[in-house]
């Protein structure tokens, strides 16, 4: 079976513009995220439709609760068929491997993941919640508890991609979001008259090379003019490494 690397963001309001999307795109090359704001909207209706279409799917809702919350509602994601579904580490080891077990009898288990300092998060804010490490120093710590707790892999910037490579080993599954492809001509079009917000950016072969396992990618697929091109060219530029 296929394993592509390239997860493409769904970030829309409402179901329509995410199946049109859908159904210009092609289940072997990609993956599809749904976030909070979609899965808010829409339900598990989409994600069934999406399934239907032939797409895996990474439920991206961050679930950070008591452990049994958190590990029912993973559970009832892994029900839902999905391929890949995340928790904030912040939730502490016990909410991890709540998380992992509720999971283990599932028909098809889930890759679970952590998110661990959220990226929006620089040094002020995290001395202003009392944590005095860095936040480099916290990504990693997070990293390695969630390897410890049993959790397949974290979401990551590409430019901490080899340094959780190296501490947490081959298997450990690195998402990576902030890419920008290679190509003037997709990275031209995202940027004209709308300033990227994403400013620690790296290109799709970079990232993988940097050791990701999957790259995240957003607007430079969805917003291109043909998408399906765009994707394929993404696809070209890391065929060595899919
Ligand atoms: O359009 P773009 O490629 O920037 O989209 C990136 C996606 O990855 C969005 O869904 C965004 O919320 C998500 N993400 C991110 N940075 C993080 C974590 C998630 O950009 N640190």
């Amino acid at each position: 079976m296929s394993d592509p690397k390239i997860i493409i963001a769904l970030d829309y309001p409402e179901a329509r513009p995410a199946l049109a999307l859908a159904d210009r795109l092609e289940p072997s090359l990609c993956r599809l995220k749904v976030g909070k704001e979609l899965f808010t909207a829409t339900g598990p209706a989409l994600l069934e439709q999406l399934m239907q279409r032939g797409f895996e799917v990474f439920l991206d809702l961050k679930f950070h609760d008591i452990p049994n919350t958190t590990a029912q509602a993973c559970k009832a994601a892994a029900s839902l068929g999905v391929w890949m579904v995340n928790v904030h580490a912040l939730g502490g080891r016990r909410m991890m491997e709540a998380a992992v077990d509720a999971m283990v009898g599932s028909t098809q288990r889930p890759k679970l993941i952590a998110v661990t300092v959220l990226t929006s998060m620089a040094q002020e804010d995290l001395s202003e919640l009392g944590i005095n490490a860095t936040p480099a120093e916290m990504v990693l710590r997070l990293a390695v508890l969630a390897r410890d707790s049993g959790l397949d892999g974290v979401v990551c910037s590409a430019q901490e991609a080899a340094l959780l490579r190296s501490h947490c080993g081959n298997n450990f599954c690195l998402v990576t979001p902030g890419i920008r492809p290679a190509q003037a001509s997709l990275a031209g079009k995202l940027l004209a008259g709308h300033p990227d917000d994403q400013s620690r950016v790296m290109t799709p072969l970079a990232a993988l090379q940097a050791g990701a396992s999957y790259l995240v990618i957003g607007r430079p697929i969805t917003q291109a003019s043909d998408p399906l091109r765009a994707l394929h060219e993404i696809s070209q530029q890391i065929k060595g490494m899919a």
